[in-house]
């Protein structure tokens, strides 16, 4: 027998089981969006590779070792799948001219690629909703995104997640600080894994973000950011701070958040849920006023978020039922054809319909209707096809088998 083709590793398949958690997700994620006031950027999955190692950074996690990158066969040029958004809705924004005369509120939805080892919470391509407000300033469109994140955990009645909010301050008090801490990492040198050793001499502040339990105590001792953090920055971030507190949210300052890629500057933040086990971060962002003058537009500010929907699918305590109206059976000489009408009358009314086309007995089509998850079966046997009229029976609930005018049953399901 031909051996079968599996997926590619960590990049899976969406299951119709599945599919309805799904779109029940993206039907209140869209709601959400429109509440606040961002409009959707359709954007390619392929990019120039440059985009992502001139904005996320050259010795990043991302950019060195998780990009699915490939020379073009036809123009040698090299292009990356999209690791994440941000990059390409900054891209497109400066190619069409989006910040022209106005700030833009984006959002962007779709999948993104990282060569990550796959486990439980991490996938090689996962899904994003992305969230990008370019052109403002103030510490209000800061807090407008944590406020809107929390907003949606509410809607989806996620299990409480916890916020972590951190400044990075300006790139001038991150280098004074980068001193302090290599000062700190070279003192406590043998005490750092492989790993640790290799960002001390890349990018030190990635060394906060080490996860090896052996590090806890040298990161735990090491100087904090937030207590070099310029006037404007600190002032600032207490703006996002009082804002978020007067919506009722509480947060965690965590000094050690520094985020894996090199955009950002002032406010990062992420939400945090304790039920994921180590994939725990459903969604993260922050500033990042340096990244648009980095792709080569007229400097202007900017933050955004991203949260992870595979993750926050976990979480979801709904499982909305099937949407099915109605499964409809039938049996006899002339019924076949006849009820074929019948169900194309209901689609038409707006009623959603799997027509049988097993050929099986009517027993079975009743057990397949049942398995369907449809409210009603509608029934059209020889009495029915000869009298033209069709029979309903509630499966979901108690009640009597009706039969009737097509148009009778149609008002009945519709009422029901
Ligand atoms: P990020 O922290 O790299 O940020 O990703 C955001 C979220 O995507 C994570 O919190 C997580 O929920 C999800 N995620 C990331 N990697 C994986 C993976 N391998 N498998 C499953 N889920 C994953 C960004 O991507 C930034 N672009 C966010 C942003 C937007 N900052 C400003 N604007």
């Amino acid at each position: 027998m031909t051996k079968t083709i599996q997926a590619v590793r960590g990049m899976n398949d969406v299951l119709p089981q599945d599919s309805a958690r799904w779109q029940f997700f993206f039907e209140k994620a869209r709601e959400w969006l429109d509440r606040y006031g961002y409009r959707e950027i359709r954007l390619p999955l392929l990019e120039k590779t440059e985009l992502f190692s001139r904005s996320i950074g050259r010795t990043s996690d991302i950019v060195s070792k998780e990009m699915y990158t490939f020379e073009d066969q036809l123009s040698g040029e090299s292009l990356t799948l999209r690791p994440e958004g941000t990059a390409s809705c900054v891209r497109a924004a400066l190619e069409h001219n989006l910040l022209y005369d106005s700030a833009q509120r984006l959002f962007y939805e779709g999948p993104m690629f990282r060569h990550e080892r796959p486990q439980k919470g991490r996938y090689r391509q996962f899904h994003q909703i992305g969230v990008e407000a370019l052109g403002f300033a103030g510490p209000d469109v800061d807090a407008e995104h944590i406020v809107m994140c929390a907003s949606l955990w509410e809607t989806l009645k996620l299990p409480k997640l916890t916020l972590q909010l951190n400044s990075l301050g300006s790139s001038e008090a991150r280098g004074r600080y980068r001193q302090k801490l290599v000062a700190h990492l070279v003192a406590n040198f043998s005490r750092l894994d492989a790993d640790s050793r290799h960002r001390l001499e890349v990018n030190p502040l990635r060394v906060l973000d080490s996860k090896n339990p052996q590090l806890a105590e040298v990161i735990a001792a090491a100087p904090t950011l937030i207590d070099e953090l310029d006037d404007e920055s600190r002032e600032h971030f207490a703006g996002v701070c009082a804002l978020v507190s007067d919506c009722g949210i509480e947060f965690e300052i965590n000094p050690r958040l520094v985020r894996g890629l090199d955009y950002y500057n002032r406010t990062v933040f992420e939400w945090v849920s304790s039920d994921l086990g180590a994939q725990g971060t459903v969604c993260a962002g922050g500033r990042y006023d340096g990244l648009i003058s980095e792709l080569g537009g007229r400097p202007a500010p900017a933050c955004g978020f991203a949260l992870g929907i595979e993750r926050v699918l976990a979480l979801m305590p709904v499982n909305k039922p099937g949407s099915l109206d109605v499964y409809l059976a039938h049996h006899g000489e002339n019924a076949g054809r006849y009820a074929f009408k019948v169900a194309e009358a209901l689609r038409d009314a707006g009623i959603s319909v799997v027509f049988d086309a097993s050929g099986s007995s009517f027993k079975s089509q009743m057990k397949k209707a049942d398995a369907s998850g449809a409210r009603f079966a509608v029934l059209v046997g020889e009495e029915e096809t000869r009298e033209r009229r069709a029979s309903l029976k509630p499966l979901r609930e108690a009640g009597e088998q009706i039969a009737g005018p097509v148009e009778t049953i149609i008002a009945l399901i519709k009422g029901a």
